[in-house]
């Protein structure tokens, strides 16, 4: 007999059929009722058994977190809270679980233990609903790019270029740490090494995605993106996923138009796809508001989805942001741990927050940021000191996307490169760009955790990735 997923006898139950399922087992009640999940849904289907008829052996294996395989009639169920249950003619136990040993318990458990076993998580309810959302996030932004024409780049993760000037990259080498060659000047030989020169892990695909683009007029990058920065935040990985759109004739309007165009569509995409398991968690964190003062509080999930959906987002110049910020309440009553006062501060989460949670209360689009705090490849504009960059600000998550238009003048870019010490023999193919058939184009990044994190309403990081990589942790 074909094994049938619970998803699709669900969605379709034939009354009176014989089935195979196949899951784990999460609660056994009174000897009698088996609450069975395969992952294919948040919903567990009720498997009931005639304790009577059984092997006395062979029901004590029925355990949460044992797997099992059932075969049996479908019947409309007597009990509330489901349609159907499954009459069991046979199962078999597959693998055991020792209940004196199996960390989770048909209980509520700790997000923070649940950490500890996230070579477990999977089990949970909580993190198969947001595992499964992940995926659909990840569908839609495919869907999304392929249907305005864009072609997906696998740009290397090795490299050799320290594209975003951050200097926080992960080094790559096969060199042996103990007795690492020196050239003649006592600094690291890196021609020794297997790649013959200095390379790390990508903080971006950008710059290959420029290349593609100078070509191919429309790509976008899908990939894992490390970052070395020693901070351990609830917005921060070691290991992020990043997708990365770079649109040749473009400029930074039409980057914030396609960037919030995206936004809006995988939050639609939640919203029509995933309803059962946002239900899911947004019970969760309604449970949870409960035990917390009015400020700290979620709110309701689906209002500040469809709210995103739904409306446009704020889009204001950096100078004007300063402007709001110098006069809000908080700095003139020196409640910001960083005041602002002077043109050309980087502006702190502090103050991205009191941008979108006080004063606009939706998304916000911040250009045109002073060209010395932003990175070397964002194009000039004429005023000289600043340059064609966005950001977008997200409630509750702050910086979601960064993004600009490109500085495709050869002339000004190679002083820019020089101004900021790039080596210019590691850009030289950058630069050919520019040389040759340049064009006005532009694009930005998008954390995929950031995302998943304002989708899922989830408050940590770590729980929207499977296996987080943050400092001082890189278990399973
Ligand atoms: O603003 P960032 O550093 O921009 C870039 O890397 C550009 N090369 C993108 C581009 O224009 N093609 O990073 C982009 C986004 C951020 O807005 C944030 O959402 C996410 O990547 N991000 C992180 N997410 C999780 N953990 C980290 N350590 C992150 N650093 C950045
Ligand atoms: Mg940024």
């Amino acid at each position: 007999m074909m094994r049938i997923k619970i998803k699709a006898l669900l969605e379709n139950p034939q009354i009176g059929s014989e089935v195979l399922i196949k899951g784990w087992v999460r609660t056994f009640r009174s000897n009698r009722f088996i609450a069975i999940n395969d992952g294919s849904t948040i919903n567990s289907v009720q498997a009931v058994i005639d304790f009577e008829k059984e092997d006395e052996n062979e029901l004590k294996r029925i355990a949460t977190g044992a797997s099992i395989e059932v075969v049996g009639n479908v019947v409309e169920s007597q009990g509330s809270g489901q349609s159907i249950e499954i009459v069991v003619k046979s199962f078999n136990i597959l693998g055991d679980a020792n209940p004196e040993e199996y960390p989770l318990q048909p209980k509520k458990h700790s997000l923070e233990y649940l950490r500890e076993i996230a070579h477990l998580r999977p089990r949970t309810n909580t993190f198969a609903a947001i595992l499964r959302v992940r995926h659909a996030m990840t569908f839609a932004i495919h869907e999304f790019f392929n249907n305005r024409g864009f072609y997906n780049i696998h740009t290397p993760l090795i490299t050799a270029t320290d594209a975003e000037g951050a200097g926080e990259a992960f080094q790559v080498t096969t060199m042996d740490l103990k007795n690492v060659p020196l050239n003649d000047d006592k600094e690291v030989d890196y021609k020794q090494d297997f790649f013959g020169k200095e390379t790390s892990l990508a903080v971006t695909g950008q710059l290959e995605a420029e290349l593609a683009a100078l070509g191919l007029s429309e790509v976008y990058t899908f990939g894992p993106t490390f970052r070395a920065e020693n901070s351990n935040t609830t917005r921060h990985l070691a290991e992020f996923w990043m997708i990365e759109p770079e649109v040749a004739f473009a400029d930074n309007n039409d980057n914030m138009d396609l960037a919030e165009a995206m936004l809006k569509y995988c939050v639609q995409y939640a919203l029509d796809n995933c309803k059962e398991d946002l239900e899911f968690l947004n019970k969760r964190l309604q449970d949870e508001d409960k035990s917390k003062p009015q400020i700290e509080r979620a709110g309701d999930l689906f209002e500040k989805l469809e709210f995103v959906a739904n409306n446009d987002f704020e889009r204001i110049t950096y100078t004007e942001a300063v402007q709001i910020l110098r006069n809000s309440k908080p700095n003139k009553k020196k409640k910001f741990q960083f005041l602002v006062d002077e043109w050309g501060i980087d502006l702190q989460s502090e103050h991205e927050r009191f941008l979108v949670e006080k004063h606009f209360k939706k998304p916000v689009i911040i250009s045109d940021y002073p060209a010395n705090i932003k990175a070397f490849y964002m194009k000039l504009n004429d005023d000289g000191k600043t340059v064609k960059a966005m950001d977008i600000l997200f409630p509750g998550i702050g910086e979601i996307v960064g993004g600009s238009e490109r500085e495709e003048r050869h002339d000004v870019l190679t002083q820019k490169i020089k101004d900021q010490n790039i080596p210019m023999e590691s850009v030289w193919w950058y630069l050919d760009t520019r040389k040759f058939g340049t064009v006005p184009h532009s694009g930005f990044g998008l954390g995929f955790e950031r995302l998943m994190l304002f989708v899922t309403g989830m408050g940590n990081i770590r729980d929207v990735i499977p296996f987080p990589r943050t400092p001082k942790n890189a278990e399973f």
